[in-house]
C-alpha cells in the first residue's frame, strides 16, 4: 500500500524517482508525486491524481533539477484520492515536504492540537499532521530536521515508513519505519531509498533492510547513519539482493500477469529445486528442525485473500495425507479473536509479499504466545520472513500484476511437498505411494506447461462469461480452495461478482441463484468425488444453468454435459489444485481483457496491503 521512491547523490534525482514509482505502482495507484530540492535549495512539489503517467504530464516543463528527492504513489486511506490529498505534502512553511506510507492513528487528536495552536491544513489526510507535527517541534525549540522527525514520531502511533526533506538542510533525507517497510540502496557515493528493493536493484545490488523502530539520516557521499528514536545507533547489515531488473519487466507479455501465468512451469521448477529430487523430499528447512516437526501436534495455517486459499488447499493434502490436524484462519480474524494456541502447535503464515499487515500482527501474536512461526514468502528480507523462526521461501521471482497467480501455485506446491514429507515422516504413506507421489511433483511443470497450450480454447470460453454479472465457481475436497481462488481472480480483475462454493452446499442455498444468467464453473477432475459433481452438474443443467467445466483429459462424460469444458493431465487428487487453478487464472484474465479492464492495476487495490 503505498510506494515510496527517495535518492540523494550526484544524479538528476527525477529520472530515477519517475522510473523508481512505475516499479512501485503495483502498490497503488491512487495518485503520485515528487519533491525535489533544486541547486538553490528551492523545494518544488508536483503531484497528480491518478498513475505516475498522470505525474509526468504535470511535471513537463517543470523545474526538475536537483540530485535529492523523495516520490510517492498512492493507496487511498484517509481522504479521497485526489490531488490534494496526494503526497508528498508540505509543511505549512513550505520548507518540509514528507511521503509516508501506513496509517497514523492518532492524527485526529494531533491534529485538533496544532490547529488550536493556529497551524492550517490543506488535506484530509493523516501525513499532512505529521508534516504539520515536525514544523511545530522546530518552531518550538530550533532543532534540525532530524531531531524534528524524531521528536514528532515520539508523538505518533500507529504504522509508517516515511521520507522527509527540509530544505535548509538540503543535503539530507530522513526516513523511518514502524510497521510498514522500507529499504536503503547503497551505490557508490549515492543512496537510494524504496518500499521494497524493486526500484532500487538498476543502480546497486547493496540493500539496507530497516527494522521496526529504526530511522535513518542519509548524506550523499556517505554511509546512511542508522539508529532508534533516541537516537541510539545500530549496526547494520548490507546484503547484496538476487533481484533482476528483467525480472521487474514484462518481457513482451501484455500484462504482468500473462507473463507470471505463463512462468509458471519454470517458477515451479524454481520452487522445487533442491527440495525435490528423483525419488526423495528433503527441505533443509524442516531436516534442520525435524524434532519441531515430529513433535507438532497441529497446525494452524493463517494468511490473507490468495494466500488463504493455499492454505486452505494445503490443510487438505496435510490432513489427508500427513494425518496432522490443520485449522486455517483469516489472518484479520486470528489477530482478533484469542486464539487457543497450545504447546505442539505450529503457525505457519503464508503471505507473497512479506508485508500484508494482518498476517504480521498473527504471526507477532503466535509468538507472543510462545508457539513457533514458520512462513511461507516469496519476497525475501520481508517483514513476515524476518518476523517467524523458519522461512519457506517460494523462489518464484517478483510479482507484479496485483492478481496473485505464480505464487499461488507455489505456496501450494511448498504445502504439498511439506504434506508429503510429513506423512513420511509420520509413517502416514507407504513406500510405494510416496515414491509415486514424489515422481509427480517432478513431473508437474510439464503437466502446467501442458495447461497453458490451451490458452485458445479458454479465451474462447471467456467469451461465454464476459456478459455475466455473476458467476459461480463449485467444487469439493481438494478443489473447493480451487473454486474460491478461481472466482476471487475473477471478481479481482473483471469487477464481475463471482462466488467460490463447495459443490454440494448448493443445494442449501445457492441452487435458487440457478438461470441462464448465472453461469457455473465447475471443477470437476477425477477422484473421489467425481459422481457427486456429476450429480451436482446435472443438477444445475436441470434447472437450465450453463455450466463451464475443468475436466481430467479424456474425460467425455462432463464435457459432454457442459457448455464448454478444458481438460488438465491426470494427476494424483491431491496435487490436483495445482493444475486445475491454471486454467482459471487464464479464464479471468481473458474475461478481464474481453472486458477492457485493467488486468494488472485493478480498481481501489494494490498489491501489498501494509494496512488493517
Ligand atoms: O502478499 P500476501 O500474499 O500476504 O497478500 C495477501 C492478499 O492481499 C493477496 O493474496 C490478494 O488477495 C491478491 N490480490 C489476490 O490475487
Amino acid at each position: 500500500m503505498c510506494g515510496i521512491v527517495g535518492y540523494i547523490g550526484k544524479r538528476s534525482a527525477y529520472p530515477i524517482l519517475i522510473k523508481g514509482l512505475h516499479r512501485l505502482e503495483y502498490r497503488g495507484y491512487d495518485s503520485a508525486g515528487v519533491a525535489l530540492i533544486n541547486p538553490s535549495s528551492a523545494l518544488h512539489i508536483y503531484k497528480s491524481q491518478g498513475k505516475v503517467s498522470a505525474l509526468e504530464d504535470t511535471a513537463r516543463n517543470q523545474d526538475l533539477t536537483g540530485t535529492v528527492g523523495i516520490a510517492h504513489t498512492r493507496w487511498a486511506t484517509h481522504g479521497e484520492p485526489n490531488h490534494c490529498n496526494a503526497h508528498p505534502h508540505a509543511s505549512q512553511s513550505g520548507h518540509i515536504a514528507i511521503v509516508h506510507n501506513g496509517i497514523i492513528e492518532n492524527y485526529a487528536a494531533i491534529k485538533e492540537r496544532l490547529q488550536a495552536a493556529g497551524m492550517t491544513f490543506r488535506s484530509d489526510t493523516d501525513t499532512e499532521v505529521l508534516a504539520q507535527l515536525i514544523e511545530w517541534e522546530q518552531t518550538q525549540h530550533p532543532q534540525s530536521i532530524e531531531q524534528a522527525v524524531r521528536s514528532a514520531l515520539k508523538q505518533v502511533e500507529g504504522a509508517y515508513a516515511i521520507a522527509v526533506l527540509d530544505n535548509r538542510q538540503p543535503d539530507t533525507i530522513v526516513s523511518a519505519r514502524k510497521g510498514s517497510p522500507l529499504v536503503i540502496g547503497v551505490g557508490e557515493d549515492e543512496l537510494f531509498l524504496g518500499s521494497d528493493a524493486s526500484p532500487i536493484v538498476e543502480y546497486t545490488d547493496r540493500i539496507i533492510y530497516l527494522n521496526d523502530g529504526d530511522m535513518a539520516v542519509l548524506h550523499s557521499g556517505q554511509m546512511p547513519i542508522v539508529t532508534d528514536l533516541h537516537g541510539t545507533i545500530r549496526q547494520v547489515d548490507v546484503q547484496r539482493v538476487a533481484l533482476t531488473v528483467s525480472q521487474l519487466e514484462k518481457g513482451g507479455y501484455e500484462h504482468f500477469m500473462l507473463k507470471e501465468i505463463a512462468e509458471q512451469p519454470t517458477s515451479l521448477r524454481a520452487c522445487m529445486q533442491g527440495r525435490v529430487s528423483k525419488d526423495e523430499i528433503r527441505m533443509e528447512e524442516i531436516e534442520t528442525d525435524l524434532a519441531l516437526w515430529q513433535q507438532a501436534r497441529r497446525l494452524v495455517i493463517t494468511a490473507c485473500g490468495t494466500s488463504y486459499y493455499a492454505g486452505l488447499a494445503g490443510k487438505y493434502a496435510l490432513e489427508d495425507l500427513a494425518g496432522i490436524p490443520v485449522e486455517v484462519d483469516y489472518a484479520s480474524e486470528f489477530r482478533y479473536r484469542n486464539p487457543v494456541l497450545c504447546k505442539g502447535d505450529i503457525l505457519i503464515a503464508i503471505s507473497q509479499s512479506g508485508e500484508t499487515a494482518d498476517t504480521l500482527a498473527a504471526v507477532e501474536l503466535a509468538k507472543q504466545k510462545g508457539i513457533p512461526v514458520v512462513s511461507v514468502c516469496n519476497v525475501v528480507g520481508s517483514s513476515i520472513p524476518r518476523a517467524s523462526d523458519k522461512v519457506l521461501y517460494t523462489r518464484v521471482g517478483p510479482e507484479i500484476g496485483v492478481a496473485s497467480t505464480k505464487a499461488f501455485t507455489a505456496q501450494v506446491t511448498i504445502l504439498t511437498l511439506l504434506a508429503i514429507r510429513m506423512a513420511r515422516m509420520n509413517g502416514t504413506l507407504t513406500d510405494a505411494n510416496y515414491r509415486a507421489l514424489v515422481r509427480e511433483m517432478s513431473s508437474l511443470p510439464d503437466k502446467v506447461a501442458a495447461v497453458l497450450q490451451q490458452g485458445e480454447a479458454i479465451r474462447r470460453m471467456a467469451e461465454g462469461l464476459s456478459f455475466a454479472s455473476n458467476v459461480l465457481y463449485i467444487g469439493r475436497n481438494y478443489n473447493y480452495a480451487t473454486a474460491l481462488e478461481g472466482a476471487l481472480k475473477l471478481k479481482e480483475i473483471s469487477y464481475i461478482h463471482a462466488e467460490g462454493y463447495p459443490a454440494a452446499e448448493m443445494k442449501h442455498g445457492p441452487i435458487a441463484l440457478i438461470s441462464q444468467d448465472m453461469p457455473v464453473v465447475a471443477i470437476a477432475t477425477q477422484g473421489k468425488v467425481y459422481d457427486k459433481l456429476v450429480s451436482n452438474i446435472q443438477e444445475i443443467r436441470a434447472r437450465h444453468g450453463r455450466v463451464m467445466t475443468v475436466v481430467t483429459e479424456g474425460d467425455t462424460r462432463i464435457a459432454n454435459m457442459a457448455d464448454a469444458t478444458v481438460a488438465v493431465p491426470a494427476v494424483s487428487e491431491a496435487l490436483s489444485p495445482l493444475l486445475t487453478i491454471v486454467p482459471l487464472q487464464l479464464l479471468a484474465y481473458h474475461v478481464a481483457c474481453l472486458k477492457g479492464c485493467n488486468v494488472d492495476q485493478p480498481r481501489n487495490l494494490a498489491k501489498s496491503v501494509t494496512v488493517e
